[in-house]
């Protein structure tokens, strides 16, 4: 028989061909909750096949700082897609976050975390609540590049760039087209960080612009996460950078009810990683009791993304119709809303028994098909005028008098560059700061050319060379100053690539 003919067979038969996923079973409630939900899909009989893989605390532990096997390497990049269940990340010891390498390594840009109530049987204060987080997934201070430079002083590095943010806001759009979602709101904190937030804003007002059908608005973060908190109705699909990101998805899915509930897509070009928002809960591990909901809903967003949204509808219908039936977890459990406390295992138990079922109250599922649907152009660099006009040396010095560190260095500086400024924790100490700004050892002094003209509003600064710069810290190498790192200072067509210093 030729493979033709059992292919056609099976088709007319409507016995799909089962996809091969990675499967990570998880630390703590993973497990649990990962035993329960396979035995939903299962019963449903969603047409994947499992390659268990072994990542996190076993191997973190076994002495593998990255937490990840080479056999779970190649398994992933075989299959594609990834179910997950949360993972422990041993603290300290320089043990990497898994997550954020495999988000890393295997270009999982955009993180899909949608958001339902499900009031009453869910409580919550805000029962009309829909919302979709999409965060960004590889960059911001999620880079993880961190330094200590000073007894006092330790820096992480948050790198936004323009492809991530073309890639995440594009994607947040096409999302809200594809699923008929009215508007899309930006969070930043661009009136604090104008280079970084600021380029997600720029980003996000030149791509809007091309959804004309689709709401957009602009949020400082802090006022609408508090927002989002207190009007969560108010919004639809929220795009951020990873670390608000991470932040806000958890406060939307408490306030729609339990972290226990929300699953989240991790969406790249060739590849998707399914898993739930929460974390491993140690707290409540081996006791049976966690909510395997959150896992259960990236399970059906996972098969939507396969192709596979009969079988997904049929499992969320009948997740949707266990809730409202008050099967509920303890950590949805209500007195007087819920009909019974059930365990993981039950609650698994209840939804395969509900299969086939759909909600009475509750909006069905509509779920579509989704992830590989949603194409992103790749990334085209324009290029730009470079220039080089001056280098931030930053400086390990134990003084405390900026007036002492200002007149030393400008008595040093040579080779056709002058210092302009010196700045500690970001604040202008020098030249005529104010004493009561507290300094710390780590002092951050700009040269610039010596020819540059310097107004208040917006200085001109003229060209230097590397050499320049190379040449002044031999200098001040040769003077014994404690050069700790250096960022050059660029302007780009003409624009100013660096910030300029608090009451510069
Ligand atoms: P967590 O999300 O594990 O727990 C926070 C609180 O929510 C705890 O009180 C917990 O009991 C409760 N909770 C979480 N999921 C629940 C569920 N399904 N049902 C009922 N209650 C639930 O966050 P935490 O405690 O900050 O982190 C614990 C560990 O998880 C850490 O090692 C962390 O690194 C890891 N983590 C892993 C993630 C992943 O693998 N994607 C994501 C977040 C944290
Ligand atoms: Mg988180």
């Amino acid at each position: 028989m030729n493979t033709n003919t059992v292919l056609n067979r099976q088709e007319q038969q409507h016995i799909p061909v089962a996809t091969k996923i990675a499967v990570a079973k998880g630390d703590g409630i993973g497990p649990e909750i990962m035993e329960a939900t396979l035995k939903i899909l299962d019963a449903a009989g969603a047409p994947i096949e499992p390659e268990f893989i072994e990542i996190g605390e076993l191997v973190y532990l076994s002495g593998n700082t990255a937490g990840i096997t080479k056999e779970a390497w190649e398994i992933i990049k075989r299959n594609k897609v990834i179910f997950k269940a949360p993972i422990t990340t041993p603290q300290g010891k320089g043990y990497k976050s898994l997550n954020v390498t495999l988000r890393k390594s295997l270009g999982l840009f955009a993180n899909v975390r949608p958001v339902t109530a499900l009031s009453p049987y869910v409580h919550t204060y805000f029962p009309n609540m829909n919302i979709v987080v999409i965060r960004e997934n590889e960059e911001d201070l999620y880079a993880g590049i961190e330094h200590q430079q000073t007894q006092d002083v330790v820096q992480c590095l948050k790198l936004i760039t323009r492809p991530g943010c073309e890639r995440i806001i594009r994607y947040a759009f096409e999302y809200a087209r594809a699923y008929g979602r009215k508007k899309v709101t930006c969070m930043v904190k661009d009136n604090i960080m104008k280079l970084t937030d600021g380029l997600f804003h720029k980003v996000f007002e030149e791509i809007c612009c091309e959804y004309p059908e689709i709401i957009n608005e602009t949020q400082i973060i802090d006022i609408g996460a508090a927002k989002l908190a207190a009007h969560p109705e108010q919004y639809d699909v929220v795009v951020t950078s990873n670390l608000y990101g991470d932040i806000v998805s958890d406060i939307v899915a408490e306030v729609a009810g339990s972290v226990g509930m929300a699953g989240s897509a991790n969406v790249g070009t060739n590849v998707a990683m399914f898993e739930a928002i929460h974390g491993s809960a140690p707290d409540i591990a081996g006791k049976n009791i966690a909510n395997p909901s959150g896992l259960i809903n990236a399970a059906v967003n996972m098969l939507a993304h396969l192709g596979y949204t009969a079988v997904a509808k049929k499992i969320k219908n009948a997740w949707l119709s266990t809730i409202e039936a008050g099967y509920h977890t303890s950590d949805i459990f209500q007195k007087g809303v819920s009909f019974k406390r059930v365990g993981t295992d039950e609650f698994a138990q209840e939804v395969i028994n509900r299969l086939g079922s759909v909600p009475e109250q509750l909006p069905q599922s509509d779920l579509k098909q989704d992830g590989h649907k949603i194409k992103i152009p790749g990334y085209h660099r324009k290029i730009q005028d470079k220039k080089l006009v001056g280098v931030d040396v930053f400086i390990d010095w134990q003084g405390d008098d900026p007036e002492e560190i200002g007149q030393e260095l400008s008595n040093i500086a040579a080779f056709k560059l002058k210092l302009k400024m010196i700045t500690n924790r970001g604040v202008k100490v020098f030249p005529k700061g104010i004493k009561e700004t507290y300094c710390t050892d780590h002092w951050r002094c700009r040269f610039v050319a010596e020819d540059s003209i310097i107004k208040r509003d917006e200085p001109v600064y003229m060209s230097i060379e590397y050499e320049q710069v190379l040449a002044l810290l031999s200098k001040l190498h040769a003077n014994e100053f404690d050069v700790i790192k250096t960022e050059n200072l660029y302007e780009f067509d003409g624009k100013r690539g660096f910030s300029l210093g608090q009451g510069e």
